[in-house]
């Protein structure tokens, strides 16, 4: 008997270091991990022990005894990985150690963004003893995407912030929300204060097709609706016209099915989560019927990871839709996978959406129907969308090897009220930050913010998480990717590349906050604002009832409601 992980996995690897047998990968130090979609437990070497499962933030593992008739598929999707890395290859190196002799104490750090980058880089540093971490964020409400990302209807994800709040009883920890950094502090305000920054303020914006018509009324970025459903106070006032049959989704990553599903489920399900109250009303008037989820290539290139795609089949009430002549393989697909160079998941991919194109349609409701080898040329409309003219693709290999898609002649018109962009989230510059326009990224070597222009490294100046890779892995590859920059950090200060700064007292900085930010929320404010939250979910038999504007979320921390 073996453990499995399942859907929920969010890559954050707690599980690793407390299995005895090292049956789990791949592990941050293996280089899969970058784009792993999920950890896969070596069924031939699990023994059974249970330590992994009381680890996992997500309970995403179970005895595969325990599994059900949805998550069986994930036996075969643990064992694949092993075919291609067997565990006598797959082991890992032995963590190197940071100098535990190196005395960090007087260290001063800020952190801004309160997403889950920042959080697993402030953890790193505060288990070294003496380290100040100041961290900062817009919202009046932590832990970024996680809240206004990660979809309602998977709590499991959401409850992975719980891992994060010991750390705020911390003395040497101190939170500061509402407070935007380039607007109530100055880049060289923070500088002033700490030994370093480290920007972890992610990607909220969202990117452009570039084809005429993509500014009519009806075509929206997913990055707008995904925040308006999760009650973002920035987007808590746009209205969605969903009175239309059929809805397009350009691009087919996990925001695109994320988005695809919200549109379909069953309200009374949704009516449970921490969903806004006022995308509950929108949907539960929605005419929405089918929605179309176009992919650029095929679907063994699909950007959906197979948990997600594999979830879409327990949809209550809704047919999921693949033609089978979408799911044969091209030449090129074919001898990827036959020649064992993909990876495990790539096969699994192309086998389960044949699978689907083979199942008996439920005659729902509702559908999600997937097309493949796809681009918009042309939103078609006047005012609004009344279409998209969708290209054919074929596939072919660039000079890198990777499988690109190319427009052929054909061309057919799609008829939808609203299209919706999901390609792809984008960072935005912080004044007097380094940017990279062209990638939307913070500039860095290894998470050291560089120049630009020369390369050569900013003093004091450092970045993690989508800031700093650009948009794309889930929550738990953030962990690794600030452990990676905090590891130089720590590097830099201890080889006296840090200057001290102008101005250590704390309590300079905090009254510093309250005077450009009078309403500002600390740990204890946040506190209120989850409590009070909870108990109006409570109340209502829903996780979390959420305030979607500011000025309530700064009103329940003075206590003028509750
Ligand atoms: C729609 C969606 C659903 C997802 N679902 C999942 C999932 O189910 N499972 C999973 O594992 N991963 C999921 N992910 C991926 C995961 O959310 C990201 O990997 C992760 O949130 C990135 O972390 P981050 O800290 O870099 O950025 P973010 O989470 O975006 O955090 C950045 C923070 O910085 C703050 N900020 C921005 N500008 C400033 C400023 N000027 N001053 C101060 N603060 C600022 C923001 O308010 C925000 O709180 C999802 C992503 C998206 C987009
Ligand atoms: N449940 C979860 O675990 C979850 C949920 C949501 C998000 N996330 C994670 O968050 C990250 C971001 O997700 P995402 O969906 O925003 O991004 P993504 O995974 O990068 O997917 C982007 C999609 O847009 C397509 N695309 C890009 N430019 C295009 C263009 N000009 N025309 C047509 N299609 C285009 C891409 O096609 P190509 O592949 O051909 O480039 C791809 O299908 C991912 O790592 C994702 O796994 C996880």
């Amino acid at each position: 008997m073996a453990y499995v992980i399942t859907q929920a996995c969010c890559n954050d690897a707690s599980c690793i270091a407390e299995c005895p047998v090292d049956c789990i990968h791949p592990t941050p130090d293996e280089p899969q991990f970058a784009t792993t979609e999920m950890l896969y437990i070596d069924p031939a070497t699990c023994i059974d022990c249970g330590a992994c499962v009381l680890e996992c933030p997500v309970d995403a593992i179970v005895l595969e005894d325990e599994l059900t008739e949805e998550t069986r598929p994930y036996l075969e999707i643990n064992a694949a990985y092993y075919t291609k890395y067997p565990i006598e290859q797959g082991r890992s190196q032995p963590v190197q150690k940071r100098k535990a002799d190196f005395d960090y104490s007087s260290l001063r750090v800020a952190i801004v963004g309160a997403g889950p980058a920042a959080n697993y880089a402030a953890a790193d540093l505060l288990s070294h003893r003496g380290v100040q971490v100041n961290m900062f964020d817009r919202l009046p409400t932590p832990y970024g995407l996680i809240r206004s990302g990660v979809a309602p209807d998977h709590p499991g994800t959401k409850a992975i912030a719980d891992v994060f709040r010991p750390m705020g009883s911390m003395p040497a920890f101190e939170l500061h929300l509402g407070v935007e950094v380039g607007e109530h502090l100055s880049h060289d305000e923070l500088l002033g204060h700490h030994h370093a920054v480290i920007y972890a303020y992610g990607a909220s914006g969202d990117r452009k097709l570039g084809v005429p018509g993509e500014d009519l009324r009806g075509s929206l970025a997913a990055t707008e609706f995904v925040a308006w459903y999760n009650g973002h106070p920035d987007y808590a006032d746009r209205k969605f016209d969903l009175s239309c049959e059929r809805v397009v989704i350009i691009g087919n990553g996990n925001v695109a099915l994320d988005v695809a599903r919200i549109l379909v489920s069953n309200v009374d399900d949704l009516n449970k989560t921490d969903i806004a109250d006022y995308a509950i009303d929108a949907l539960r008037t929605s005419r929405v019927r089918e929605v179309v989820v176009v992919g650029r290539r095929g679907p063994a290139q699909a950007a959906y990871t197979n948990p997600e795609f594999l979830a879409l089949k327990s949809l209550p009430d809704v047919d999921v839709v693949i033609a089978s002549k979408d799911t044969e393989l091209d030449p090129h697909s074919r001898r990827w996978i036959e020649s064992g160079d993909a990876e495990p998941s790539v096969r699994i991919k192309a086998q389960l959406a044949q699978e689907i194109a083979g199942l008996d349609l439920k005659n729902a409701r509702k559908r999600i129907v997937f097309r493949y080898l796809e681009s918009p040329a042309e939103i078609i409309g006047d005012e609004t969308v009344t279409g998209v003219r969708l290209v054919r693709n074929a596939l072919a290999a660039g000079p890198d090897g990777a499988l690109r898609a190319e427009a052929t002649e054909e061309s057919e018109i799609l008829p939808a009220g609203m299209v919706l962009r999901a390609i792809g989230y984008r960072g935005a510059p912080i004044k007097d930050v380094p940017f990279d326009d062209e990638r939307g990224v913070v500039p860095n070597v290894e998470g050291r913010v560089v120049k630009l222009e020369t390369g050569t490294p900013v003093t004091g100046v450092y970045a993690t998480g989508w800031i700093k890779r650009g948009p794309s892995g889930v929550i738990g590859t953030n962990k690794k990717c600030a452990s990676d920059t905090v590891e130089r950090l720590l590097e830099d200060f201890a080889n006296g590349l840090l200057a001290a700064p102008a101005e250590s007292d704390q309590a300079a900085l905090v009254s510093l906050v309250r005077e450009r930010q009078p309403r500002s929320v600390d740990f204890k404010g946040w506190t209120v604002i989850d409590q009070t939250e909870r108990a109006m979910g409570e109340r209502h038999n829903r996780t979390r009832v959420k305030f979607t504007d500011v000025d309530s979320m700064f009103a329940v921390v003075r206590g003028d409601r509750g």
